[in-house]
């Protein structure tokens, strides 16, 4: 059934409850960050009573996770997670994703890697042919901004340094964030292998390691499952 008048809000609202089904009970889920995130913790609030509680990936999350009275595990307590469910900024058909739009990158690689699969929600407007379209977050250490910012340039990107109330954003981890344009990653696991390597970079936005296993599209046609 197609239902052509529902908004992006909606069809966040629509992945987010879908994504109920990936959740193991009796156990611990990974949850990430982001609008859409929001949407699947409020489902997740659903079913608390379910679940052992959430590894969150942000400070919001934990938040927005503790006020609806689920518990938070801290990362180090559990040794793997049978699903990480998040949201990506792109996703190509391959899953490989571009995140860190909402700076929490880095916990999100974290928990993304101690969990057998990851779940990406995401509305039919994060698909893409290839990634590159959104500026690529990329956090670093402060005062290796400037060359990491160089050596992008020389591969015909553009960083620019993340500001919050006209000064540069403070990560959780209390880095900084570059976000390039200018980029066609054509090869995302050699180019997150590349960046990686960089001296300073703490998390590139690129999640080809860590992949998803299982995308979640919410279209107006209803939702996709690409798998
Ligand atoms: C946060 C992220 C988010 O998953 C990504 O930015 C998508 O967010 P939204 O669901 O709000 O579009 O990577 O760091």
């Amino acid at each position: 059934m197609t239902h052509p008048s529902l908004t992006q809000d909606e069809l966040k609202t629509l992945v987010g409850q879908a994504a109920l089904r990936y959740v193991v009970p009796g156990e611990i889920v990974g949850v990430g960050t982001g609008s859409t995130v929001n949407k699947f913790i409020d489902a997740l609030a659903t079913i608390k009573d379910q679940i052992k509680g959430a590894v969150s990936s942000s400070e919001a999350s934990t938040a927005r996770l503790q006020a609806l009275g689920i518990p938070v595990f801290d990362s180090n307590e559990v040794e793997q997670l049978a699903v990480y469910i998040d949201g990506a900024d792109e996703i190509d058909g391959q899953g490989h994703m571009v995140k860190g739009g909402g700076a929490a990158l880095t916990r999100e690689k974290i928990v993304a890697a101690q969990s057998r699969l990851f779940v990406c929600i995401a509305d039919e407007s994060k698909l893409v042919e290839q990634l590159g379209r959104f500026p690529l977050p990329v956090e670093v250490i402060p005062m290796a901004a400037q060359r990491i910012a160089r050596q992008f340039a020389a591969m015909g990107g553009s960083a620019t340094l993340r500001l919050k109330d006209g000064a540069p954003l403070v990560t959780d981890n209390g880095q900084h964030i570059l976000d390039v344009t200018g980029l066609r990653i054509a090869d995302p696991l050699a180019f997150e292998a590349q960046v990686n390597n960089w001296p300073g970079v703490v998390t590139v936005g690129v999640f080809a390691f860590q992949k998803a296993g299982v995308c979640l599209l919410g279209t107006r046609d209803g939702v996709k499952t690409l798998e």
